[in-house]
C-alpha cells in the first residue's frame, strides 16, 4: 500500500463494492491545501488523524487542534480492535501496523499542554478587533492605539499593557486626536469593557511572554518523523472567537516568518484548521479577503492548510477554490440548505462517470468519503468513493497519566511554563504617569517660589533631567532654550527614544496585521 512520496488515505470501491484502488495524497501537492467535510460522526476526526499520521511519517510536522479531546490518542500506540481490523481487511491494508506518534501538547490555559502565548503587539489590531468583535469605530481606536505603540516602540505585551495605553489615551484624548485622528471616548470605554470580559474569559493567559516560537511547532524527531502539535481546544472552544483568532494568528505568524521556497517535495508544515466555520462566521469582508490572500500565498512557503468543517458552505468560495485535496464524508440532505450543501460539495469534484456524486454523498457510511486529490501536473483526480484507512495510533483520548508522561519528555519542556513579565507599556506608562505627576507638583512649587519666567516645565526623565528625577532631586528648569512639552508630546518622544534604542526600526505589519520580521 505504501508508495514513495505519497500518503495512503484509503481504498476506493467500484459500483459493485469490490476494491478499486488505493487513494493517495501526493506529498508534493501537500501544500496545495485541503478540505475535510461531513456531518457529525461521519469520520472527519479519524480522517484528520490518519492524515496527520501520514504526514508525520513522511517527516512533515503537523499542527492541529483537538476540539473534542478525542485526538490526543494519536500519541499512543493503537489497539487491534475488531472494527479496525475489519476495516483494514476490507481495504486490503496489509500489514496493518500500530504505531505511536511524536506529539507535543499545547494549551492556551497551560492545563493540558505547554502554554501558548503571544503578545498584543504581535497579534496586531486587525485580529484583536476580530477577537473583540469590535465595531468600525472601536477598530479605529484600536488602530490608533497600535499606531501610538508601534511608532513609539511601546511594547504591548499583555492585556494590562493595552489597558494602560487605553487609559492614557483617554486622559489625553484631545491632544492625541489632533495627532492621530479622532479618539471617541465611548469607543475607548467599550474596548476597555471588552478587554475586561476577555480577561474574565481567561484570555489573559494567552497574552504575554514568552511568546510561541514557530520553530517549536516545526520540529522533527531524530528518526525523521514530523512532530504532531496538538492544541487542547475543548476549553478553548467555549470562547470560539479566541479559538479562531488564535489559529488565525498562528497562520499569520507562519506566513510572516517563513521564507519563500516555491513548491517543495513535501510540505514544511501542515496546519489543520478544525471547526473552520468559526473562522468565517460573521467575519468582516476585509478579514475574509485577507485570509484568502494568506491561504493563497502561504503555499509557496511550504505550508499546507487543511480546513475541517461540517458543511462545505462554511468556507467562502474564494478559499474553497484553493483547497486541492478533498475528503467529503456523508452529508444529510433534509433541509434546503443541506441540499444546497450537497450540491455544492458534489459540484466541486471532478465527476466520476460511475456514480452521481450528490446521491452518493448522502449515502456514504461512517469512515467512508468521496476523495479527490491533486495529481499529475496539479489537476484534481477523478472523485472516488473511498473507505478511509483505520489509524495506527489509538482512537480516542489519552489518559491523564499518559498525557503527563508525554509532557514530561517533551522537547519544549520548561520553555514556556513560566510567565515572563518584562518592562512593557504598563510599567512604562505607570512610571511615566508617576513622573508626570511629580513634575506637575514641582512645577507648581517652582511657580509659587519664582513666578517670573518660570511657569514652564518639562518632564523629568528626558535628557539631562534623568538623574535628578531618579535621584529624587528637584527638576530645575534649564537656563535657556528648552521647549514647553505637554505630557503627551514628552511621552511620545520618550517612546520614540525607546524605539531607537531597543527596537532600532519601525514596526511593520503584515497582511493580517501581525508583525513582519
Ligand atoms: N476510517 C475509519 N476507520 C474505522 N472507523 C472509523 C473511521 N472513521 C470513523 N470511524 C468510526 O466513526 C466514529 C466517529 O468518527 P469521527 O469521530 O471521526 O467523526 P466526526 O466526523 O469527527 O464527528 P464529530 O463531528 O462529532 O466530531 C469513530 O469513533 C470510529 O468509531
Ligand atoms: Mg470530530
Amino acid at each position: 500500500m505504501l508508495q514513495e512520496g505519497k500518503l495512503y488515505i484509503g481504498t476506493s470501491r467500484k459500483p459493485d463494492d469490490s476494491i478499486n484502488k488505493g487513494e493517495y495524497l501526493d506529498l508534493k501537492f501537500g501544500n496545495r491545501h485541503g478540505l475535510i467535510t461531513g456531518a457529525t460522526g461521519t469520520g472527519k476526526t479519524v480522517t484528520l488523524q490518519i492524515l496527520a499520521e501520514g504526514f508525520s511519517n513522511a517527516g512533515v510536522p503537523v499542527f492541529c487542534a483537538d476540539v473534542k479531546g478525542d485526538l490526543s490518542g494519536i500519541g499512543a500506540i493503537g489497539e487491534p480492535k475488531d472494527f479496525l481490523l475489519k476495516r483494514a481487511e476490507q481495504i486490503g491494508l496489509s500489514p496493518y501496523d500500530f504505531q505511536e506518534f511524536p506529539v507535543i501538547f499545547w494549551d492556551l490555559y497551560g492545563e493540558k499542554g505547554h502554554r501558548v502565548r503571544t503578545t498584543m503587539s504581535e497579534m496586531g489590531p486587525l485580529l484583536l478587533s476580530r477577537l473583540m468583535n469590535a465595531t468600525d469605530a472601536q477598530e479605529g481606536v484600536l488602530n490608533i492605539a497600535f499606531k501610538i505603540a508601534d511608532e513609539g516602540g511601546l511594547p504591548l505585551l499583555d492585556l494590562k499593557d493595552l489597558q494602560a495605553l487605553l487609559k492614557y489615551m483617554g486622559e489625553n484624548a484631545s491632544e492625541l486626536s489632533n495627532q492621530f485622528g479622532f479618539i471617541s471616548k465611548s469607543s475607548l470605554g467599550s474596548i476597555q469593557r471588552e478587554l475586561l470580559i476577555l480577561e474574565q474569559q481567561g484570555a489573559d493567559h494567552f497574552f504575554g511572554e514568552p511568546a510561541l516560537r514557530i520553530t517549536d511547532i516545526m520540529r522533527t524527531t531524530n528518526d525523521g518523523r514530523g512532530a504532531i502539535s496538538v492544541l487542547a481546544a475543548d476549553k478553548l472552544m467555549m470562547n470560539p472567537r479566541l479559538y479562531a483568532t488564535f489559529l488565525l494568528w498562528l497562520l499569520s505568524e507562519l506566513f510572516e516568518e517563513l521564507p519563500e521556497i516555491g513548491d517543495p517535495e513535501k510540505p514544511r508544515l501542515v496546519f489543520f484548521f478544525d471547526e473552520a466555520h468559526l473562522l468565517f462566521n460573521d467575519a468582516p469582508k476585509v478579514l475574509v479577503e485577507r485570509v484568502e490572500q494568506v491561504v493563497r500565498l502561504i503555499r509557496s512557503k511550504g505550508v499546507g492548510v487543511y480546513f475541517v468543517t461540517q458543511n462545505p458552505l462554511d468556507v467562502p468560495e474564494t478559499v474553497l477554490a484553493q483547497l486541492g485535496n478533498r475528503v467529503q464524508h456523508a452529508l444529510r440532505a433534509y433541509t434546503p440548505r443541506e441540499q444546497k450543501a450537497v450540491k455544492t460539495a458534489a459540484d466541486t469534484f471532478r465527476p466520476n462517470p460511475d456514480f452521481d456524486c450528490a446521491t452518493v454523498i448522502t449515502t456514504l457510511g461512517t469512515g467512508e468519503a468521496l476523495v479527490s486529490t491533486l495529481e499529475g501536473k496539479g489537476s484534481p483526480s477523478v472523485v472516488e468513493r473511498t473507505l478511509i484507512r483505520p489509524p495506527s495510533s489509538r482512537l480516542g483520548p489519552l489518559t491523564e497519566a499518559e498525557r503527563q508522561n508525554t509532557l514530561n519528555v517533551s522537547p519544549v519542556r520548561g520553555l514556556y511554563d513560566e510567565d515572563f513579565d518584562r518592562e512593557s507599556a504598563y510599567e512604562i506608562l505607570a512610571e511615566r504617569t508617576a513622573k508626570a505627576a511629580e513634575a506637575a507638583r514641582q512645577a507648581e512649587e517652582q511657580a509659587a517660589e519664582a513666578p517670573s519666567g518660570r511657569s514652564r516645565w518639562t518632564l523629568p526623565g528626558f535628557g539631562d533631567d534623568t538623574d535628578e528625577a531618579s535621584s529624587g532631586r528637584r527638576a530645575r528648569p534649564r537656563s535657556s532654550g528648552y521647549q514647553r512639552e505637554t505630557i503627551v508630546e514628552a511621552a511620545l518622544k520618550s517612546v520614540a527614544r525607546t524605539v531607537a534604542t531597543q527596537v532600532g526600526r519601525a514596526i511593520v505589519r503584515g497582511i493580517l496585521g501581525s508583525l513582519k520580521r
